[in-house]
């Protein structure tokens, strides 16, 4: 076990914050983990599993013992005509495992291309864009109990997944580290392009029967003309959640705006563009200093340089009084705020 003190986490986040952890592990087995878990040095230190880094705001450094999560592995747990069952470590990037299943022809996660993060911390948000969220595939997932140190398997609906949501966000927060996770792909796979961007793309490229292949460069074109590369400008996605909100206080709204976009979830629940509104508020592409709002997409804070995560917090807790005081909903963030 090599730990290491005072280690910058400035590459570990996608917002590119430069803080540093008090220890730091990297971990590329189970046993490595119940190794650690068992020492006495660190039992009593607080815990921060790391896997992608990119649904996390570093608001200060971490003054406890950091994990990165590097458990790799993709194992073909069962197969037939239809269907392919497949087991992932918790370390395998996201993106690259959507590539493998689309080259393989398996369906069901190529609208998922292009997400940053790894695998493991898939489940944890319930990822999901243009139309689909990982809880369609997903099967289960094993994961340590930190308490006992004992491998328990979580089924999709012990997962309790919800929008952006799932019991590993809630009831069970801290409590485990996902080490793997199953997912069942299609080999006939039914395509969702029902999504106005990717129908767009594809219409404009005149393909008239796509592959899985064909809506994978769809999507990953879309993201790339909307949403920052981390690589190059620090960056979690979507900061906040598109809440959900009651159809009176819509209608409300569409008296003054008659252009709100929302979705219909059922006929009292209708879903609002976070993003729209924070548009409509005046905050679209504003910048501070060296951070500020994606000047493509309203839904995304950034990182130019050096921000520290206190400015990027901050300005989140601006966006949200204002978004409340001009119509009157509260905004969530999505992303972790350390
Ligand atoms: N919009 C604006 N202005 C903006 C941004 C968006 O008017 O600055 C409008 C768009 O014109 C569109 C609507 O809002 O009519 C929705 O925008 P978009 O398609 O970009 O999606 P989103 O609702 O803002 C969600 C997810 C994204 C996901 C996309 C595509 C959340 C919090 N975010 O964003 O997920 O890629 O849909 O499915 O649900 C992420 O979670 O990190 C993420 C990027």
């Amino acid at each position: 076990m090599n730990v290491i003190e005072n280690y910058p986490l400035i590459k570990l986040n996608t917002f590119g914050i430069d803080v540093k952890a008090k220890y730091f592990t990297s971990i590329n087995t189970v046993n490595e983990l119940i190794e650690i878990k068992k020492s006495e040095k660190f039992k009593d230190h607080e815990l921060l599993i790391l896997g992608g880094g990119s649904n996390i705001l570093f608001t200060k450094d971490f003054n406890g013992l950091v994990i990165l999560n590097n458990i790799k592995g993709k194992e073909i747990v069962d197969q037939n005509d239809d269907s392919i069952i497949l087991k992932i470590g918790a370390g395998e990037n996201w993106h690259e495992l959507v590539m493998y299943c689309v080259d393989n022809g398996w369906g069901g996660i190529e609208n998922l291309s292009l997400i940053p993060g790894n695998t493991g911390t898939a489940p944890m948000q319930n990822i999901g864009a243009y139309g689909v969220e990982i809880k369609e595939t997903f099967v289960e997932l094993e994961a340590l109990e930190i308490s006992s140190g004992k491998i328990v398997k979580f089924s999709n609906s012990e997962c309790e997944f919800g929008y952006r949501e799932s019991v590993f966000k809630n009831k069970m927060k801290n409590k485990y580290i996902i080490l793997n996770i199953t997912l069942e792909l299609n080999k006939n796979p039914i395509l969702n392009i029902n999504y106005g961007d990717v129908k767009a793309i594809l219409e404009t490229k005149k393909i008239e029967t796509p592959t899985i292949k064909d809506v994978s460069n769809a999507i990953i074109s879309i993201r790339q003309r909307k949403l920052p590369d981390p690589k190059k400008i620090g960056n979690s996605g979507s900061f906040f959640k598109n809440p959900i909100i009651d159809i009176n206080l819509l209608k409300l709204i569409e008296g003054k705006y008659p252009n709100v976009v929302s979705y219909k979830i059922n006929e009292n629940k209708f879903k609002i563009a976070a993003g729209w509104m924070i548009e409509k508020a005046g905050w679209k592409g504003k910048k501070f200093n060296n951070f500020g709002v994606h000047e493509n997409q309203a839904l995304v804070l950034v990182n130019y340089g050096l921000a520290n995560g206190k400015e990027i917090f901050n300005l989140s807790e601006k966006i949200i009084l204002d978004i409340k005081e001009k119509f009157g909903i509260t905004l969530e963030r999505e992303v972790n705020i350390i």
